[in-house]
């Protein structure tokens, strides 16, 4: 079986980040941490940002998070009231939308695709009511496009113009492929910024994430965090600062993406289907299978059982149009990859030849 379904770094963590740990559990107790976290690592955090996005942070506007998941609870409970109407791309990790959803603030799906390359804009922000909030991903999941700064300094601006709180999920941030992604920091500073461990730092399981945020919403964060999670993983912060010796390792697995993703799209172009989402940064191609004539939950799990290649349909990031999509991550390891090339070219085009002749029989 090959696993193309997960958004999960074949590689492990760094060598540095498992020293850091094993070096953290023989000094023993882990006690809790600040509730923001260990200040070394606010402070380590802060310094990245410097070095790779040249802005000058305060590590007291770093709170340290149980994975971005955590974050995203903390930053909408944070930013938004029940009622509150907040704006998203559809498709999109679909989580944003199930935890405002939870905590009861509506959710306004943007449905976006090519035109767009799958990123919201100003125009459709225009017709979207009354907003209180917006989520913004660049790189993002399931599609990996990103906005470019000029992208960004218009939504930041209609955001500013409209009163909207900006949230920014930066989790694929060191894993592009062209230009690197520009945060939001940069142009609002009301915007949240989240990010994580889990995919440029491959530490998925040691769930550990982290927000940037205003200053006018520090105060209420931390409050909300004290009381809902008291600290994120003592020993996983530990190891995150560990990791930070070892970035040039990291910077050079997306290398090993790289070739996954050109891999892929060679295979995918030589199988005849080539409406793909330009993929920019993270790990997945956003696939349009319209061509098959087949729904892509029955796709997939044919997929699965005739030839043993795991994809994820894209009802799950877009329950309107996500039926014509697939998602195939390119995040594991580049023998996975190629081996479910080889599987995969020969079996698509069947599907297509399937389908021509279902159309002319038809
Ligand atoms: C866009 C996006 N945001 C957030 C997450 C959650 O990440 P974490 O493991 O840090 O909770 C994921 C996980 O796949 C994701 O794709």
């Amino acid at each position: 079986m090959l696993h193309l379904e997960l958004g999960e770094p074949g590689s492990g963590p760094p060598p540095s980040a498992l020293r850091a740990a094993h070096a953290a559990l023989d000094r023993a107790p882990l006690g809790y941490s600040e509730a923001f976290g260990l200040p070394a690592l606010r402070q380590r955090i802060a310094q990245h940002y410097l070095e790779r996005h040249g802005v000058d942070l305060e590590p007291s506007r770093i709170a340290l998070t149980m994975g971005a998941s955590g974050a995203f609870i903390l930053a909408f409970l944070a930013a938004f009231d029940v009622g509150d109407r907040v704006a998203l791309a559809e498709p999109g990790y679909p989580a944003y939308r199930n935890i405002l959803h939870a905590l009861g603030i509506e959710v306004v799906a943007l449905p976006v695709g090519f035109a767009e390359r799958f990123q919201p804009t100003p125009e459709l922000l225009d017709r979207a009511g009354p907003l209180d909030g917006l989520i913004i991903a660049s790189p993002a999941n399931p599609t990996g496009t990103m906005l470019d700064r000029s992208e960004l300094t218009r939504l930041t601006a209609w955001c500013r113009a409209h009163d909207v709180r900006l949230i920014s999920d930066e989790i694929y941030h060191g894993i592009t492929y062209d230009s690197p992604a520009e945060t939001v920091l940069h142009h609002d500073d009301r915007a949240i910024v989240v990010n994580s461990f889990s995919k440029f730092f491959c530490m998925t399981g040691w769930r550990l994430g982290w927000l940037v945020l205003p200053e006018d919403l520090r105060q209420a964060a931390l409050r909300l965090a004290q009381n809902l999670f008291i600290a994120a993983p003592t020993i996983s912060q530990h190891a995150a600062l560990g990791a930070f010796h070892d970035l040039a390792e990291l910077d050079a697995r997306i290398a090993g993406y790289r070739h996954n993703r050109d891999r892929l799209l060679a295979a995918l172009r030589e199988a005849g289907l080539a409406r793909i989402a330009p993929p920019d940064g993270a790990f997945y191609i956003y696939l349009d299978i319209g061509d098959l004539g087949v729904d892509a939950a029955e796709l997939s799990r044919r997929m699965l059982e005739e030839i043993g290649v795991a994809t994820t349909p894209g009802n799950d990031f877009d329950p309107v149009r996500g039926h014509r999509f697939l998602r195939i991550s390119f995040a594991a390891d580049e023998t996975a990859v190629a081996e479910a090339c080889r599987r995969l070219v020969p079996w698509l085009r069947t599907r297509l030849a399937e389908a021509g002749r279902a159309l002319s029989l038809g």
